[in-house]
């Protein structure tokens, strides 16, 4: 169906039309000229009256003129060219010439733009509704996805919709839950696995016990006794020498031996104490995350299945330490796997999900988890580790961070700096696709990274799964409670009329 025609000067990147109908911002065209089949996308459309021009000041003239039945209203529009839909979607070096007809992309042509090998079925055309859009499943799993929005945006639904659809492929998924949301989810193509935020502290690193213990980075003499500790607890591990299977307890005696040597200067066995102290209140405040009897807790991830870490009841630290651990390892298993090492543990790639990503991954704060974010980011992809980073915070997000992750799904989001940060971490996300943001509606997102061959504005399908993310209806929450209590009044009244007791 032609629309219209081009006018003025075009480009070979963008072109104006006039037409007499009304498309929609974010329609598909054709352009046919030279024999080529251009693909454009509508980015602005104006509507105007040439005699109702911006030099009238007196608003009954506007009147009569409004009031004119053959009143002659035009529509100016641009399209943006996307590339030749006969040529790889190549940007086309010859502009159209000015006169040459647009016409609407029909739906076949559509679907077959948005078909892709390994198929994510997420959602649909905001625009022409009824073309389904896939996203390429090894795209996301090699160079990462962020799933962005203001709070209520969406996030959550687009993460199981996304988590289901690669469940059809057994692809192991690993979310971190900082809100225990997904601890009871139900999904169609795979189950769930919960796997205990509990760590065996003898597969942590020196700088994940000395972060718990709350070793401050420039107590240098306390830290410097932990890390002799530290390392002679490993050599007694290693040599079999030791009583207990709890790596904590030897690093405690290690030091209680080294404070009680009385040769040492009172400056060193202050120290000394100051460490042990702390090691005694790791011990006793973080006792749930401690299991002794646990092998590592990457042996616990199960092929095919939704892995969730519960960590709505862990506190940021041990939160910060567990991601860090998990990442960690992960890296170093992987390596071990693709170098032929034989391991039982990670010998399959996994997808990791981090919501609240701007915690685990601050901008302007150095953290452990962000550390191995980043390195997992990097060099993730080397080893079949993906990573998918959602916030709801961009712009405090890990700049580093966010710029590897080559895919986003950007749901409604209004605050400018936080559109100015995501387009500087991403080379796709042209300013007309921002201005797109605001307007957005829950659910509606901008596509865009080496997942779909387009970037395009979607609607999310809704998860038709089971959790627990959605808003909660306080008022009848409260109305519940309130009928509860009165029950409850009701029954105490009953209770002591029987007992004889007048009320
Ligand atoms: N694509 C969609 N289709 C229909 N409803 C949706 C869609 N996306 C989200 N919703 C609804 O909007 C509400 C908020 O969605 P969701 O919990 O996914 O937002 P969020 O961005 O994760 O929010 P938060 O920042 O609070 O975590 C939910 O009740 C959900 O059912
Ligand atoms: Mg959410």
């Amino acid at each position: 169906m032609i629309i219209g025609r081009c006018i003025g000067e075009t480009h070979h990147y963008e072109l104006h039309f006039i037409s007499d109908q009304m498309p929609q911002i974010g329609e598909y065209v054709i352009i046919n000229y030279d024999g080529k089949k251009i693909l454009g996308v509508i980015e602005n459309i104006i509507r105007g009256n040439l005699a109702l021009n911006r030099e009238i000041y007196d608003i009954k003239t506007v009147e009569m003129i409004a009031g004119i039945e053959e009143n002659e209203y035009y529509i100016k529009g641009k399209i943006k060219i996307l590339g030749d839909l006969n040529d790889n979607l190549k940007i086309p070096r010859i502009p159209a010439p000015p006169g040459t007809p647009i016409e609407i992309a029909d739906n076949e042509i559509l679907k077959e733009i948005f078909k892709v090998d390994n198929p994510l079925n997420i959602g649909n055309l905001i625009n022409q509704n009824d073309v389904e859009v896939e996203v390429d499943a090894n795209s996301i799993l090699n160079r990462h996805l962020a799933i962005l929005a203001m709070t209520g945006g969406g996030k959550s639904n687009t993460v199981s919709v996304i988590i289901d659809e690669m469940l059809k492929y057994n692809i192991p998924i690993f979310i971190f839950d900082m809100h225990g949301e997904y601890v009871g989810a139900e999904f169609k193509n795979g189950s769930i696995n919960l796997i205990q935020p509990t760590i065996n502290p003898k597969y942590m690193s020196f700088n994940e016990i000395k972060k718990l213990s709350n070793i401050s980075n420039i107590a240098h003499k306390q830290e410097r006794w932990f890390r002799r500790a530290f390392k002679k607890a490993n050599k007694l591990v290693e040599e079999g020498a030791t009583s207990t299977n709890d790596f904590l307890k030897i690093i405690h005696d290690v030091l209680k031996v080294l404070y009680e040597d009385d040769d040492k200067p009172a400056d060193d066995k202050n120290n000394i104490l100051a460490v042990l102290n702390k090691i005694d209140d790791l011990m006793e405040k973080y006792t749930n995350l401690f299991n002794t009897n646990k092998e590592n807790i990457l042996g616990n991830i199960e092929i095919g299945k939704l892995n969730v870490l519960d960590l709505s009841q862990t506190d940021e630290y041990a939160a910060e330490v567990l991601v860090s651990h998990i990442l960690r390892n992960s890296l170093q298993y992987r390596k071990n796997a693709i170098h032929g090492e034989l391991t039982e543990i990670l010998e399959f790639p996994v997808f990791y999900i981090l919501e609240e990503a701007h915690i685990l991954a601050p901008n302007k704060r150095d953290s452990q988890s962000k550390f191995w974010i980043r390195r997992i980011a990097r060099e993730g992809r080397k080893f079949g580790l993906g990573l998918c980073l959602v916030s709801q915070s961009p712009k405090t997000v890990d700049h580093d961070a966010l710029s590897q992750m080559n895919n986003m799904i950007i749901l409604r989001l209004v605050e400018p700096e936080d559109q100015r940060y995501v387009q500087s971490a991403s080379e796709s996300l042209s300013t007309d696709l921002i201005n797109q943001l605001p307007s957005l509606n829950v659910g509606e997102a901008i596509i865009l990274g080496l997942m779909t061959k387009i970037p395009t504005l979607i609607k999310i399908k809704e998860f038709k799964g089971k959790t627990y993310g959605g808003d909660i209806d306080v008022i009848k929450e409260l109305s519940n409670f309130q009928e509860k209590e009165n029950k409850e009044i009701q029954k105490q009244k009953e209770d002591s009329l029987n007992l004889g007791y007048d009320y």
